[in-house]
């Protein structure tokens, strides 16, 4: 149990057959309360059936935390805002992993240690080759990161503090190079290698954009933008893919498997995936000639189940603080690199209509992180399929945090819902000839 909970001396009574229960009510710091219900099932011999664990607190955790009602969003204590503005991916994944923002010399071990692992096993490299060339990069992304494994057994055989280190800084460092190959391979460029003098971002933009005939300018601006895509992306508390890395952390599955398994859940369209189904909205609405206001009425209407994508979030209720800064930096970035983008005018148009439109208003459904990222990612030059792959890079820090908390904690348990049976009662087998 993390020591910064508390038990309160509150508790929450439950009758269940005639049978008075009284469940413990704990408290987190920012006074999140939760009842305890570890023995409800022993006591009453009832479950709780929480479809999409709308009202469930898998664990405690010191790492993040949002109020959706108030759209606050902290790592560790530091507001969003503070970190997109002032600090760097590196340093806020070293705050994330760690729980402390990193003195001079922590910070410099850690960037070395990220610089130096970027290089992939030459063998692993030749793993690109054998990927179609319309490949999903995320598919990529996620089986590479399990053949990583292969090459560190050791990782699997030891769990020491100073091996687990290693695994960190190996799979940040490494992920960066396996996204830009991967790209490569889509396009059937040369593979860039990494380059030791350049920053985490820079580096990642030199293997993305660099070919072997020319030389490749890294705009520091463009590298300020990366960071804070990046950085408001790097941890989200207990999302589809963070519960999924901490669900395969509780088997003992090791780290490399965790992360795949993360990557895998982040690929889809209600999660990491919206970034790139915004766009591809925002493409359809131009090309169909539709209009955003024809879209907006089929979607109230839930025409062929659509939704409007980028809009809407399980936690935040009232805005998104992620997406407030992206708006913004989407104009500055357009402006900067000179681009006019009719879907920019598309989204602007899709968001003041649905900010006033009772259908949103209700249900309390405002744009969130991916509504103005893909936009952005665009105009870097970044391709649709990759947008996912952006998320990913960026939301790794986060997986690993929420990884190493778990396994530092100590408590094995494994993750093991229960479920409300409902299919047949018992029946008898029939042999084929009588079916
Ligand atoms: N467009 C239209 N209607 C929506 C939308 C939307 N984007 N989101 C929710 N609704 C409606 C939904 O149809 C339902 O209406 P009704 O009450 O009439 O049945 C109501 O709002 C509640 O929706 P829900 O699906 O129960 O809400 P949820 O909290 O389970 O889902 C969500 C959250 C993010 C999956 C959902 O809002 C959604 O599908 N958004 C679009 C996909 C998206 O942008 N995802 C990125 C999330 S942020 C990044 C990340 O965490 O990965």
């Amino acid at each position: 149990m993390n020591v910064n909970s508390t038990v309160t001396n509150q508790v929450a009574s439950l009758e269940v057959d005639g049978k008075k229960i009284h469940l413990p009510i704990i408290e987190g710091t920012e006074k999140e309360r939760a009842m305890d219900i570890s023995e409800l099932r022993k006591e009453t011999g009832v479950i709780t059936l929480d479809s999409g664990f709308v009202n469930t607190g898998s664990c405690q955790s010191a790492i993040t935390f949002i109020d959706g009602e108030k759209g606050i969003l902290r790592y560790r204590g530091y507001n969003i805002e503070e970190l997109a503005e002032k600090s760097t991916f590196v340093e806020v994944s070293y705050l994330l992993i760690y729980g402390k923002l990193p003195n001079k010399k922590e910070l410099e071990a850690f960037s070395t240690g990220l610089t130096r692992h970027s290089l992939l096993h030459e063998d692993l490299s030749h793993f690109f080759a054998g990927f179609p060339s319309k490949a999903h990069p995320m598919a990529i992304l996620s089986a590479m990161t399990t053949c990583l494994s292969t090459f560190y057994p050791e990782s699997i055989e030891s769990n020491c503090d100073d091996q687990v280190n290693l695994d960190i800084i190996r799979i940040l460092s490494k992920l960066r190079t396996i996204a830009a190959f991967s790209y490569k391979k889509s396009i059937g460029q040369p593979l860039i290698y990494p380059e030791n003098s350049l920053s985490y971002c820079a580096n990642f933009l030199n293997m993305m954009f660099a070919v072997p005939s020319e030389p490749y300018e890294i705009d520091p601006e463009i590298v300020k933008i990366v960071n804070q895509l990046l950085i408001l992306h790097a941890d989200h508390e207990q999302n589809c893919s963070t519960s999924t890395v901490r669900t395969v952390q509780s088997s003992g599955a090791s780290v490399y498997a965790a992360i795949s398994a993360g990557i895998a859940a982040l690929w889809g369209p209600l999660h990491g995936g919206a970034n790139q189904a915004v766009l591809e909205m925002l493409e359809e609405i131009h090309q169909s000639g539709r209009g955003y206001k024809q879209f907006l009425e089929d979607v109230k209407n839930k025409k062929e189940g659509i939704r409007l994508m980028g809009f809407g979030h399980r936690v935040y209720k009232n805005f998104d603080p992620r997406a407030q800064i992206l708006k913004k930096s989407c104009e500055t970035v357009l402006s900067k690199l000179g681009v006019s983008d009719p879907l920019l005018d598309i989204a602007k148009g899709l968001e003041e209509e649905a900010l006033k439109d009772t259908y949103f208003v209700d249900r309390k459904l405002y744009p969130n992180v991916d509504f103005y990222s893909g936009i952005i990612y665009k105009a870097l030059g970044i391709p649709v399929d990759m947008f996912t792959v952006m998320f990913s890079l960026g939301r790794v820090p986060g997986w690993l945090a929420h990884w190493k908390e778990q396994r530092d904690s100590g408590v094995k348990k494994i993750f093991r819902p229960r479920q409300v049976y409902t299919g047949p009662n018992e029946l008898q087998y029939q042999s084929i000839e009588s079916r």
